[in-house]
């Protein structure tokens, strides 16, 4: 067992506080991202799950062990960070035994069987033999990759491992990381800001922003779900749309809704209240249909992959849209917005309300 519990921590560097306490657990065998822009804590936090960093309150359990105050060596975690420390005078197969050398319950016999596993798995067999400083930045980043991992520790921690890697070598690395993931169930957590990169490799992300973790679970419930404004907007190419609304007479009226929705009677009383719809779910049609409010579109539709990406303006609001069909009119032309109301988010001061 390596659930990892993190019990109220928090990290302060002088007045600034970095992690703002934390409390939550990633279960053992799955692979967690943690996922937030840049300057969050991620690494922060990362640092402190490692052991290199002491949190300013609060512990960390590993399987049940209180491992605040151990330093990193005694705490049995792989890692990989952006710039893995890498050994340019030893081959690609003694980096990744590295780490197991000066561990006593593993053989060489062991040794070599795991070395091999895991060349295996990242599709590097051939380049047991080379070294480190022949290899291009994407395939350093997989030894780095199975050094982490070939020791078998029960909890490895990765730091944006793919920053530094080209693009299509980015891909590779993914793909063989999600093997590697799939083939030893160890305990992981990934930071990335990278949405994409967390919707392919995590069991659960944990979007964090400001130093708190907003949301904790699986891809498609933090896609489809947000219980927050910023994870709406965070996530999703482009992120989810928020329009104004306000509440009348129990009732909440905005310049996307054609007819007013019953308001919750336990909606906060005076809160801001916002309406979010995903760019994907705003139906734009050529005519007036059931539900529908005129548009101007004002922006030119870009094709991508299929789809078309465009806005439209409701007097002063703007609405992203992502369609399958060209739009219907031209630059500054007339159309029809409607969504299905089953589609439509409430925010009340910037946290998703359900009644
Ligand atoms: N040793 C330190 N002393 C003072 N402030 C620090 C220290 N380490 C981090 N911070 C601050 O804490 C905040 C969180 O930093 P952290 O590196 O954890 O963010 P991050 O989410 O990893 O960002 P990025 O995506 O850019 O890597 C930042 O504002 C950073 O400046
Ligand atoms: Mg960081």
């Amino acid at each position: 067992m390596a659930e990892i519990v993190i019990d109220h921590v928090t990290k302060r560097f002088g007045s600034f506080t970095a992690v703002d306490d934390i409390d939550m657990r990633f279960a053992d065998g799955e692979v967690a991202c943690l996922l937030g822009p840049s300057g969050c804590g991620k690494t922060t936090l990362m640092r402190i799950l490692a052991g290199l960093e002491r949190p300013t309150s609060g512990r960390v359990l590993f399987g049940g062990r209180d491992v605040t105050a151990l330093p990193p060596r005694k705490r049995n975690v792989g890692m990989v960070f952006q710039y893995p420390v890498m050994y340019p005078t030893l081959s690609v197969a003694e980096n990744i035994a590295l780490p197991m050398v000066h561990d006593r319950a593993v053989s060489a016999t062991e040794r070599r069987r795991r070395v091999d596993e895991v060349l295996d798995v990242l599709d590097i067999r051939p380049l047991a033999g080379a070294f480190i400083e022949d290899l291009d930045s994407g395939t350093r980043q997989k030894v780095a990759v199975g050094r982490a991992v070939a020791r078998q520790s029960e909890i490895v921690l990765f730091d944006e491992p793919t920053t530094n890697v080209e693009v299509n070598a980015k891909l590779q690395l993914i793909r063989a990381f999600k093997l590697v993931t799939q083939r030893l169930r160890q305990t992981i957590v990934y930071v990335t800001h990278d949405q994409t990169e967390a919707m392919t490799l995590a069991d659960r992300i944990a979007l964090m922003k400001s130093g708190r973790i907003l949301q904790y679970d699986k891809p498609q419930v933090l896609y489809n779900e947000p219980t927050s404004e910023f994870g709406g907007w965070f996530l999703g190419n482009p992120g989810m749309n928020f329009v104004s609304a306000r509440v009348e007479e129990g009732l909440v009226r905005s310049a996307i809704l054609a007819d007013p929705l019953p308001a919750p009677a336990t909606l906060p009383r005076g809160a801001a209240i916002t309406i979010g719809i995903r760019p994907e779910r705003v139906r734009m049609t050529g005519e007036p249909v059931a539900g529908s409010v005129p548009a101007i579109l004002v922006d030119q539709a870009i094709g991508i992959a299929g789809r078309y990406l465009t806005r439209a303006r409701i007097g002063e609001t703007e609405i992203k849209v992502n369609t399958e069909r060209r739009p219907p009119a031209p630059l500054g032309g007339t159309v029809h917005l409607s969504v299905p109301r089953e589609r439509l988010m409430l925010f009340a001061d910037g946290t998703r309300f359900t009644a």
